[in-house]
Formats: C-alpha cells, structure tokens, sequence
C-alpha cells in the first residue's frame, strides 16, 4: 500500500566522480529492490551526473535544498525549475541542519514546498524535535507546529504527494537512534495531524520515513514497524555496501 523509501542524503560529501561511480554501483542494486524506492541526495554539483548515469534505472535523485522563486537575484540559491532541469525527482525540504545552520523557518519550508510541488517536484519534508524539546514534553507541540507551518496552504491531493521524514534533531549523526517504539509513536502522531488537516485516505496513504542513526544494524526493527515508512539516511548512505544493506534490509 504505502511503498518504503530508503533515501541517502549525502549532505556535504563527494564529487561528482564519486557520485556517478556510487550510482553506477548501487544501479543493479536497485534494479532488484521491487521492494522499495531506492533515493540518493547528491550535493547541487553532482547532481546532473547523479541523474545522468541514474537515467532508465531505478535510482532516483534528490536535491537537499531549493529556493522558492523560479529565478532572481539570490546569489548562492538553486531553483526547482532547476533541480527539474538537473533531472531530479525529489528535494529534501526543511532538514534539521537548515533550520539550524540557516535559520530555515516553517515559512520558509512553506514555501519552498509549493515551489517543489508546482515544478513537478516530490519533496521530502523534515520535521523532527530537538533534545531539549524531548526533555521538557514538548515533542508533539513541535512536531505540530512544523507540520501545520510547513504544509500550510496545501490541498489534500499536494499533500499526498509529499513525502515526511520525521527526524529527531538528537539522532542524527550522534549513533543515537530512536528506539523503533519512540519513532512509530511519532510517526503515529503525524499520521494523526495529516488526517485531521488532509483526511483520512490521505493520512494513510502518506510515506512517513524515519531519519536519525540509521544503520544496517537497526534498519530491519525501525520498518517492522507498521508506521515507519523508510528512512532518511545520512551516514550509513555514503558507502555502497552499507547503502546496498539498507536497501535490502530484513523483512519478515
Ligand atoms: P544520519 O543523518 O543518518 O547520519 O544520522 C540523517 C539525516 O540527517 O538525514
């Protein structure tokens, strides 16, 4: 029914001979992963060789960023028109390090979400709590807050177009994962606010992946859970044998 996803985002690591070689590799991979959607995030440079040496396989590429407006003065920006032009079919929209690194805001995500969808787009749109919000209880308050913002505005046909991955700040890039149980309870949570915004047939149709730590060694208990969709990859995305045991994780 809701077909997994395992996406590596490969934030600020390889060239675009490293790239083109990695999608080489993980091609015939893909090409037996019936399973799944096989999503690699290449950064800006490598991603028309990443869609070039991808093109008629499974592989499917994604940026990690976009700017809102179609073009314009916005040095250092990259376009959805062209991430499309590049030959990408997803944008990873709103990830932890932009909220924090960048001050990235929910507006902001907002917007860049519409763009996405209007250039024929599949964004990845990132929400997660920090530590601290976990300690003091406000999980949820946050998790709503950044689906409310971010989606605002979409109809339920945008909405079930997207993809969400729920990204706890405090799991990612630390070895700290959410344990199965803590991620399922969140993805339930947002399965919950997307039927009440966007309806139930949306809500249950809609790809919610986990982000945080994840690794060969734990991806088989995150998607034995029935609300964890696919994951969101950093680390473990970067080489091919730990990607390749990612793509193939155990299902029962
Ligand atoms: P990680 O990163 O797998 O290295 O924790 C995940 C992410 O940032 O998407």
């Amino acid at each position: 029914m809701r077909k997994p996803v395992i996406a590596g985002n490969w934030k600020m690591y390889k060239t675009i001979e490293e790239t083109v070689d990695f999608v080489e590799r993980i091609k015939p991979v893909a090409a037996q992963a019936s399973h799944c959607e096989v999503i690699v995030a290449p950064p800006f440079t490598a991603l028309a060789a990443a869609a070039a040496a991808a093109r008629g396989s499974k592989v499917l590429v994604s940026a990690q960023n976009c700017h809102w407006d179609k073009e314009g003065a916005h040095t250092g920006e990259v376009s959805t028109l062209m991430l499309r032009n590049a030959g990408c079919t997803h944008v990873i929209i709103g990830h932890s390090e932009r909220r924090q690194e960048w001050g990235e805001t929910d507006e902001q995500v907002n917007k860049k979400v519409k763009a996405a969808l209007a250039a024929g787009l599949t964004p990845i749109v990132c929400v997660g709590e920090t530590l601290a919000q976990r300690e003091i209880g406000e999980t949820e308050e946050n998790l709503e807050r950044q689906f409310v913002g971010g989606l605002a505005g979409l109809t339920p046909v945008d909405f079930s177009r997207i993809i969400i991955a729920y990204e706890p700040v405090w799991a990612i890039g630390t070895g700290r994962t959410a344990t199965p149980e803590m991620a399922a309870e969140a993805h339930h949570f947002l399965r919950g606010l997307a039927g009440r915004q966007f309806g139930e047939r949306e809500a249950q149709g809609i790809r919610i992946l986990y982000g945080g730590s994840v690794k060969p060694d734990n991806v088989g208990a995150l998607m034995a859970q029935e609300e964890i969709d696919g994951a969101l990859v950093g680390g473990a995305s970067l080489k091919v044998d730990s990607f390749t045991a990612l793509v193939n994780y155990p299902r029962g």
